[in-house]
């Protein structure tokens, strides 16, 4: 439990995407620290039942007329947190138009909305995604952004346009670019609910509770210690507390800036189903399957910056925390 890191008592926040995985943790904590969050959702990914701090807009940002009024009636409100979006890189590959237009077209839409209320404050959830293919690990926040999926090119825009309206309109903003998001609160009463699911720590839990028969693990002839793909995975509550530290910059007079959250510990895919089999004490039965389209080899995070600027330093984030809670929240939902 993280409670009390930054008194927010009297403030209003707009987390838009509060309904989702990530959004519901950044209200939780925010509620925690005094703070009221107000959710902006159109529930397309998210779910209403995640919404457990504060009330929830039903708004769609595609919907200009709509985004606007929403803003209008919470005009007051200075600093908004931008996390809704198309998060399947699969998906994003068959289905371009409709990334753009929700990922892209829908933030457009949201900062011109605040541009016409107190709002001056942004904190945008961006992606490791938004770099290239590089053997630079930890991987810096100046390394060059080339990304090859669309999901990653859609949050690369939005960077570009907060950039633009940072400059010509002084909007203030944290880009956040996170790495693997996972575990969940430690209550168990929210946590990661996507649907489809592709990623590996909820994929691997079902195989464990015997909800799914077998799992692939995708790709075991890369250049890696074990053959599988390294990731940076860090504990959902880490990056809902990125977003306090950022709003603490804010106060402390930062204007604007891209920072990488991570941990910096890379850890493989094998490593994974190692230590849900030994938390879970179930067996993981998994097949060798081809690479999936768009992996990077390995992916870690230079945290630097994030210590410098935010004060940030994850809490939550060694690896049996973040199964454990992961687990303790499937097993609430499944019932086991
Ligand atoms: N994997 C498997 N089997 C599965 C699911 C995943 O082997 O059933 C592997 C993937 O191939 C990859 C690793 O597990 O090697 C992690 O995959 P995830 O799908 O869990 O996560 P990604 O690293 O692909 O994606 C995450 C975020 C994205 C973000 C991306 C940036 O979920 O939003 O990091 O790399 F874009």
């Amino acid at each position: 439990m993280t409670k009390s890191i930054y008194n927010l008592q009297g403030r209003e926040f707009i987390v838009v995407g509060g309904g989702g995985y990530i959004g519901s943790h950044v209200c939780k904590m925010i509620d925690d620290n005094s703070g009221t969050p107000i959710t902006f959702d159109n529930f397309s990914a998210g779910h209403k039942h995640a919404v457990k701090w504060g009330q929830y807009v039903d708004v769609d940002l595609r919907d200009r007329k709509a985004t606007h009024a929403a803003f209008q009636k919470h005009k007051n409100v200075k600093t908004v947190i931008h996390l809704a979006s198309s998060i399947e890189v699969g998906i994003g590959e068959k289905q371009p138009a409709e990334f753009y237009d929700n990922n892209v077209t829908g933030a457009l839409n949201l900062l011109m909305a605040m541009r016409e209320t107190d709002a001056d404050r942004l904190i945008f959830s961006s992606t490791c995604a938004t770099y290239g293919e590089t053997t630079n690990m930890p991987l810096l926040e100046t390394e060059p952004q080339n990304p090859f999926s669309v999901y990653g090119k859609t949050k690369l825009a939005i960077e570009g346009m907060i950039q633009s309206f940072h400059k010509a309109y002084g909007l203030n903003y944290v880009t956040l670019r996170y790495f693997n998001a996972s575990g969940a609160d430690d209550s168990g009463e929210i946590g990661e609910e996507h649907n489809p699911e592709t990623h590996l720590i909820p994929i691997a839990l079902e195989a464990a509770a015997g909800r799914r028969p077998r799992m692939k693990i995708f790709g075991t002839d890369y250049g890696t210690p074990d053959g599988t793909c390294i990731r940076d995975y860090i504990h959902v509550n880490d990056i809902a507390l990125a977003h306090i530290k950022s709003e603490q910059a804010f106060d402390n007079g930062l204007s604007n800036a891209e920072v990488n959250i991570g941990t910096g510990v890379g850890i493989s895919n094998l490593e994974i189903l190692q230590t849900i089999e030994r938390v879970t004490g179930k067996p993981v039965p998994y097949d060798a399957a081809p690479r999936r389209d768009g992996d990077l080899t390995q992916l870690y995070a230079d945290g630097t910056r994030a210590k410098e600027l935010l004060e940030f330093m994850p809490q939550h984030s060694n690896l049996e925390n973040i199964i454990k809670t992961a687990w303790n929240f499937h097993r609430q939902k499944w019932d086991l």
